[in-house]
């Protein structure tokens, strides 16, 4: 079926560069002098990890780990998987997760709890989105770029189906096959 889609502008490339950069700064601040690992959430955190970790001043460790939960619906499909272990010496070190965007909270906390299992520092989360409507939990990030109240979001590394993540701003997709765009 070839569904109908249809973006309206969300957040800007200037807007999403204006936050990003303040956030990098109070990250930077945060964590002077202390060992930091910055964790990428794939795939939708690439783009904005790669943002972020530019804009650092303070020289931090990056890796990555992949987590899905999504297949290719726009629904959660209440499981999670991750790949294989970072392979990073966490130990004592500060970990901050990078998501995309925090949703139902079920992915963070499952991550969150893995990450413990390192023994790190602490284990803090930055999300470039944070989706309050669909929350499961009372988890909050500790940094947040963006609230946005409800909405299917794409572009900017988030994707609906596999497209749109090159997008360099962050749209609302209306779908005819989608519930969320309604
Ligand atoms: P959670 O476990 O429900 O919090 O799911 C979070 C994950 O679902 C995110 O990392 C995204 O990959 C995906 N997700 C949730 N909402 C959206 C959205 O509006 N657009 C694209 N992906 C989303
Ligand atoms: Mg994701």
């Amino acid at each position: 079926m070839n569904a109908v889609s249809e973006l309206t502008p969300v957040l800007s490339e200037e807007e999403i560069r204006k936050r990003v950069t303040d956030l990098a700064q109070r990250i930077s601040a945060d964590y002077r002098d202390e060992s930091l690992v910055m964790i990428g959430v794939l795939k939708g955190a690439f783009v904005f990890l790669a943002d972020l970790v530019r804009q650092m001043t303070i020289p931090v460790e990056v890796d990555f780990i992949r987590a899905s939960s999504y297949g290719k619906a726009d629904t959660s499909s209440g499981k999670v998987s991750f790949s294989d272990d970072t392979g990073t010496d966490l130990e004592g070190k500060h970990v901050l997760l990078v998501e995309d965007i925090l949703d139902t909270g079920r992915t963070i906390e499952r991550l969150i709890k893995r990450f413990k299992a390192y023994n790190p520092r602490s284990v803090g989360v930055c999300v470039c989105v944070d989706k309050p409507e669909r929350r499961e939990n009372d988890f909050k990030a500790d940094y947040v770029c963006f609230l946005v109240e409800k909405g299917f979001l794409v572009g900017y590394g988030l994707d609906y189906a596999e497209k749109y993540r090159h997008l360099p701003a962050i749209y609302a997709l209306k779908n005819s096959t989608s519930e969320e765009a309604k």
